[in-house]
């Protein structure tokens, strides 16, 4: 199993845009992705590709009902099946060092783990059934024909009684004001309230959970795809009683994260318990239908915006208030007024979020958790309120543009989105838009509608370490426990360590997706370049300054005397600062000092000095055009411009590729993804790629991101701010207000399906 990819590189690479380059330097190339030929050729090992010897497979049974008891399983049906092994239910699954319930790691949520009969939400395990083949596994699952004590289920936002949660998304306080929101809207000359309902979705990676577990003693073997190496063995060792050191993970590539591998959830854990039960290894895959409930989703949302603008369509205030749900057991809530602390110039200004608890599986981050919803309905608002003042929706945007953060009152460490703006626009052509709906046509006779939406996502640093080393025949190394969910970090991360070692990416080796590597924190919140990148530069410039070290203090060496501010790196050699032509080959200058390597380690933390005096996000605009057939209320998204400002690019070609996967996901937001829980049993009705519905090729039109250059000082060594999540958020409500530009009719509940338009 690799987990040092190839270094070849792709023989023909496309031009670059000027400035996204730092000359003689990797970072800034759209180099192609450095696993791209291991995973077309199906070589790359995703894990429920793995198959230690003697292997045995696990199939989960998941509840039907919502809530209640398990009364009854048909365990000796299950046993007399031929292949199958055992069968783990509550009464003789192992015991677990630490309850899953108690929790109090950072980013632990409760997990159903067979410890007692009962059932919190649809879709939760309450059996494993253990056997020789996959094919033995499921057949026994169905032979348990589970009866049940069910009890009433509430799985709607309407059915459940309201509170106010202590904290929203990660400790954030659920209510936060500033001025004085009912005079700000007394004072308007114009005001719009509105309701928004956003549907839940289901994390739905293509490469659903799954793990392959191995004990030696009391020492464990895991392979399991995850976007936080450390958290995993840090929850599991808690599990289990045992040393996080003790548990290792390989996971070098993800089919997709999305936030729901930054957890370990109840599948991952029933494989490890299964393995311990039966005493050899075990694999257990969840099933797609078993991704709805136990590996987190996406709450379902009621935003009511209040906002108000005077004469001039300056906003005299914005009231937005969040309805969200959690579980019933447990609190994730999703925080998506934050949005609205960040976007919009305000005197008024005013967040509150409460919350219902639900018979379903905990929530927990997807991709842009709080902004992806918040910013929904938040730009939709400003829409419609761009609209009651007759203003141009892009003109009122800028009108009310915030050049400082509204809520803290910080500058921004950088801010390009007026270029976003003014890139967008021109692109898009949304000048010649039409202020009055319903006015465009094209020439099959659909209506043309043309929405835009503001995108921001913040821009978060974590804690990371990593390690840098240079080999003697002028090679590098870069080594850290990171993790590439399909971002691309396996190409990115090797072009910041071949810029700080001043190596071609070509000459620097990567090793990520390991336990066993320096601790690289989690991949989240689009900060896994930002953080994990930085800890790179750090180790790398430290093993140049060794290196350095060893050159200008030998009198044989032409830099000697230089000291360690008058060298620098480039191209496999040093050179000295006041006169380039004085240079060295690292090969050189380790052979004379006789060593082999020299290894240095980088760390990575936010900065605390900075985080207190700037606000740092990234900034988008999106522009979309959909067309809608007047009688039918068929709609299709036929044009998506996303124009984003996110600081340091490190390489084009992926971040390209994230705007369009998040924009892609906008796309599946405002038209498609919804899962339907039925409000007699909770149990969810769509639970498949059948009817739960997303984005095919065809629903996709030609998209297009600009890359708008943003220099930031302060974010970070790299100046890199994340792209990961931002281009959800604009997307969405730039096609909400598409649709309401071609036919004139506002929808407020997502996903728009065409019923509503007819
Ligand atoms: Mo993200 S939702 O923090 O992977």
């Amino acid at each position: 199993m690799p987990d040092t990819i190839p270094t070849a590189l792709p023989a023909a690479l496309p031009a670059l845009a000027p400035g996204h380059v730092r000359h003689g330097s990797s970072i800034g190339q759209p180099l192609t992705r450095r696993d791209g030929a291991l995973k077309v050729t199906g070589a790359a090992r995703f894990a429920a590709d793995n198959h230690p010897p003697g292997m045995l497979h696990a199939v989960m049974a998941v509840a039907s009902i919502a809530h209640g008891r398990v009364q009854s399983l048909d365990i000796a049906a299950a046993r007399a099946h031929p292949g199958v092994v055992e069968v783990m239910t509550s009464s003789n699954a192992p015991k677990l060092a630490r309850h899953p319930d108690q929790t109090g790691q950072p980013f632990t949520y409760k997990l159903d783990l067979l410890q007692d009969d009962r059932v919190r939400y649809a879709n939760q395990p309450i059996a494993v059934v253990i056997a020789e083949t996959l094919e033995a596994a499921t057949e026994g699952a169905l032979l348990l024909r589970p009866t049940y004590a069910a009890e009433p289920s509430s799985t709607s936002l309407d059915q459940a009684e309201r509170f106010v949660p202590d904290t929203v998304g990660v400790g954030s306080p659920p209510n936060e004001t500033s001025g004085d929101v009912a005079a700000g809207l007394a004072d308007a000359d114009s005001r719009i309230e509105a309701t928004y309902d956003t549907a839940p979705q289901y994390h739905n990676a293509m490469e659903p959970h799954a793990v392959v577990a191995r004990w030696d003693g009391d020492r464990l073997f895991l392979d399991t795809p995850s976007q936080g190496l450390s958290m995993a063995q840090a929850r599991i060792a808690g599990l289990f009683g045992i040393d996080a050191a003790d548990i290792h993970i390989e996971s070098p590539f993800l089919g997709g994260g999305f936030g729901s591998k930054g957890a370990v959830w109840a599948p991952q854990v029933l494989g490890i318990m299964a393995a311990r039960l039966v005493g050899r290894p075990v694999k257990l895959v969840t099933r797609r239908e078993q991704m709805f409930g136990p590996v987190g989703h996406r709450a379902p949302t009621r935003q009511t915006l209040r906002l108000g603008a005077d004469r001039d369509g300056h906003l005299t205030a914005v009231d937005h208030h969040t309805l969200t749900a959690s579980s019933t057991f447990d609190d994730f809530f999703e925080p998506s007024g934050r949005v609205s602390h960040t976007l919009y110039e305000t005197p008024n200004l005013r967040t509150t979020h409460e919350a219902v608890r639900l018979d379903t599986g905990t929530p927990f981050f997807m991709r842009a958790p709080g902004e992806a919803s918040g910013s929904a309905a938040l730009e939709s608002a400003v829409d419609e309120l761009a609209e009651a003042c007759g203003m141009d929706p892009l003109a009122f945007r800028i009108a009310n543009y915030a050049e400082q953060e509204p809520k803290s009152g910080k500058p921004f460490t950088s801010k390009k989105l007026r270029d976003c703006y003014a890139r967008g626009a021109e692109r898009f052509g949304w000048a010649s838009r039409p202020l009055q709906p319903r006015t465009l046509r094209d020439e099959a006779g659909l209506l043309v509608g043309w929405g835009m939406g503001t995108a921001s996502f913040p821009a978060l640093m974590m804690q990371a370490t990593a390690r840098a080393t240079l080999h003697a025949d002028g090679t590098g190394l870069i080594e850290l426990g990171a993790h590439d969910m399909g971002q691309g970090a396996w190409t990115a991360f090797a072009q910041i360590g071949a810029d700080g070692l001043g190596l071609d990416a070509a000459a620097v080796e990567l090793r990520i997706g390991n336990s066993a590597l320096p601790n690289a924190g989690m991949a989240g919140g689009s900060a896994h370049t930002a953080t994990a990148g930085s800890a790179i530069h750090d180790a790398a410039t430290a093993a140049i300054r060794a290196l350095a070290d060893l050159a200008t203090g030998d009198e044989r060496s032409a830099l000697f005397g230089a000291g360690n501010q008058g060298v620098v790196a480039r191209d496999g050699r040093l050179h000295r600062k006041d006169d380039e032509q004085r240079s060295e080959r690292y090969a050189d200058i380790l052979a004379r000092a006789g060593r082999a390597s020299l290894s240095a380690d980088g760390k990575a933390a936010p900065n605390a000095a900075n985080q207190a005096q700037y606000a740092a996000h990234a900034h988008g605009a999106v522009f979309a055009e959909v067309k809608i057939h007047p009688t039918l209320g068929q709609i299709r998204v036929t044009r998506l411009v996303g124009a984003f400002a996110a600081g340091a690019i490190i390489n084009p070609r992926l971040v390209t590729s994230q705007y369009y996967g998040g924009m892609i996901w906008g796309v599946s937001f405002a038209l498609h993804e919804h899962a339907l829980h039925d409000p007699r049993t909770g149990r969810v009705m769509n639970a498949n790629f059948a009817e739960y519905r997303v984005p095919v090729n065809a629903d996709i039109p030609d998209m297009e991101a600009i890359l708008v250059e943003e220099d930031d000082p302060y974010v970070n060594a790299l100046g890199v701010k994340g792209v990961g999540e931002i281009g959800i958020t604009g997307t969405v409500g730039a096609i909400a207000n598409a649709v309401w530009h071609a036919t004139g009719i506002r929808v407020r509940r997502l996903p728009i399906t065409l019923e509503r338009l007819l």
